[in-house]
């Protein structure tokens, strides 16, 4: 059985996110969508906020499962039988720094886990994450970039906040 795992912040899942995922789970038995609690990192949702909205916008696909971590991505993959880790690559911007994870990973975990580069959708290759927070909280349009399950639970976190969604 083909085990991947796709794991990032999604701090929210976008729609460059939902494609690669789409795409990736159609290449093994059962895609993992990790969620990464980076203790030292500031994030809009919380991990379990996170999770939810990914469950939700790919309850369409049938060998999704979400799982949350921390630490070591290469302690996941070992612990978890995975076989591959697939990553997006949006600009030659993105190619350093995966470069440079993947083959500390490579170092890290056995020689039979490989990282699988998918290249982004031209649709999405523009988006991250943080592009869609900042451009929401200053009232620009994203519809089209994110889920619109993941816009209403934007909306929902401004509602929340006085200052805004950060
Ligand atoms: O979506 P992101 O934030 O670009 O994903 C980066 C992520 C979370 C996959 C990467 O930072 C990671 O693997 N973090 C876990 C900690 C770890 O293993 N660090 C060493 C990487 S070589």
């Amino acid at each position: 059985m083909m085990k991947m795992l796709y794991a990032g912040s999604f701090d929210p899942i976008t729609n460059g996110h939902l494609d690669l995922i789409e795409r990736a789970s159609r290449l093994c038995d059962q895609l993992v969508v990790g969620v990464i609690e980076n203790k030292s990192k500031v994030a809009t949702f919380t991990p379990a906020e996170r999770m939810e909205m990914i469950r939700n916008v790919t309850s369409h696909l049938h060998n999704i499962t979400v799982d949350c971590f921390d630490g070591l991505l290469a302690h996941y993959v070992k612990n978890n039988n995975i076989q591959a880790v697939v990553r997006g690559l949006r600009a030659s911007a993105d190619f350093e720094y995966e470069i440079q994870m993947a083959q500390m990973n490579a170092r890290l975990y056995n020689k039979d886990v490989e990282t699988i580069f998918l290249m982004t959708s031209p649709d999405y290759s523009f988006i991250s994450s943080s592009m869609m927070k900042e451009v929401f909280s200053l009232n620009g349009e994203i519809k089209g970039l994110v889920p619109d399950e993941v816009l209403r639970c934007m909306e929902q976190k401004r509602l929340n906040k006085t200052g805004g969604i950060k």
